[in-house]
């Protein structure tokens, strides 16, 4: 039941474990609806083309940076895209330097722009083991790209095929397995003990697969990994509101124009950030778990990561419906906001 009495809320700054920021005039538009509300993301490297080296990360940081609305104050965290040629010696430069925080493997194919991901994992695994040995984090696309896998299902063979044996032959790489869709990854996590965490997106908190599909197509719901069926979604509600420190938030907050979105090939993923918070603190509070909320946006995160919480807070406050936009503008055109398909009573004051 959710708590009547509670309608003031204060909780560290959160951070975005999983995001998707673009570039040029995208990323100009889509930063401030992030930068209000975290301290921190982790930012995808799945640009055109990806980026794959320490440089790369770094001319994509200088370029966030200058695109920071006027008096923000937020830190990207890169990525570096893993290929089949990433050099594990620049790898750990960037770590060393502070320019990467993580490398990311996307299964090739399995997701926008990841034609330059893993083929086969042998060829990474010198990367792998600078990476454990050095204690730099994998973030996995955990999906196989396999076209027999019935792509409900592929998030549940990943764990059998790829993801259990990486982490036999390599116990000591630290590994977030991100945007986890279904009850069988919340049960792997958690009978992990080491090593093994998991991002949860704002959007699978919400929809299953009947929001997709039930009554019409809704493309802007779509986005990989897939929503699943409702008891999916009721595992990584009852995984997020545990507490349990294995699981922590990524909005996987993926901007696509609506253009892109609704064509007969339409483009996968959900654009959260301007009202994740918000969609974050009616789900908690729904559940009763208020308390919660800042484990999974604010503390779990930084812990796995080895960072320290942000110092700052954001205040919550319910009350009226809170009114957002239902799109966008960027200069590409039109980005349609996630519908969470009921009112949203927690306003981020400040
Ligand atoms: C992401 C994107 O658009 O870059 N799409 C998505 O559906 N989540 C890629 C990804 O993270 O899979
Ligand atoms: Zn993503």
């Amino acid at each position: 039941m959710p708590d009547k009495h509670l309608t003031d809320l204060t909780i560290r700054r959160p951070d975005d474990w999983h995001l998707h920021l673009r570039d040029g005039a995208m990323l100009q538009a889509v930063l401030p609806e992030t930068t209000r509300h975290f301290g921190r993301a982790i930012i995808m490297p799945n640009l055109v083309p990806p980026v794959v080296t320490a440089s790369d990360a770094s001319g994509y940081r200088d370029r966030i940076l200058a695109a920071m609305p006027p008096g923000a104050s937020f830190t990207p965290l890169m990525t570096l895209y893993l290929t089949e040629d990433t050099d594990p010696d620049d790898v750990e430069r960037a770590h060393r330097d502070g320019i990467a925080t993580a490398v990311k493997l996307y299964p090739a194919g399995a997701t926008t722009n990841s034609a330059s991901g893993v083929r086969d994992f042998d060829k990474v695994r010198p990367v792998l083991d600078r990476m454990a040995a050095i204690g730099m984090p994998l973030c996995v696309h955990g999906e196989v790209t396999d076209p027999a896998v019935d792509i409900f299902d592929r998030e549940a063979v990943f764990i059998d095929k790829v993801l259990k044996p990486i982490r036999k032959k390599n116990p000591d790489l630290r590994i977030i397995m991100e945007h986890v869709t279904t009850e069988d990854a919340v049960d792997y996590v958690r009978d992990t003990p080491k090593n093994l965490a998991a991002t949860i997106t704002t959007h699978h908190l919400i929809i299953n697969r009947n929001h997709i599909l039930a009554g019409g197509i809704r493309p802007h719901y779509y986005c990989l990994p897939v929503a699943k069926r409702e008891k999916h979604r009721i595992a990584l509600v009852q995984a997020a509101v545990s507490g349990d420190t294995r699981f922590f938030l990524g909005t996987d907050s993926a901007p696509h124009t609506d253009a892109r979105k609704l064509q007969e090939c339409g483009c996968a993923g959900v654009f959260s950030a301007p009202n994740t918070i918000s969609c974050l603190a009616e789900v908690f509070d729904v559940a009763g778990k208020l308390g919660k909320l800042e484990a999974f946006t604010s503390l779990n995160g930084p812990a796995f990561y080895g960072l320290p919480p942000n110092t700052n807070t954001i205040r919550l406050v319910k009350g009226d419906p809170v009114s957002y936009p239902s799109h966008i503008q960027t200069k590409d055109g039109p980005v349609t906001v996630f519908d969470p398909g009921f009112a949203l009573h927690w306003r981020v004051e400040s």
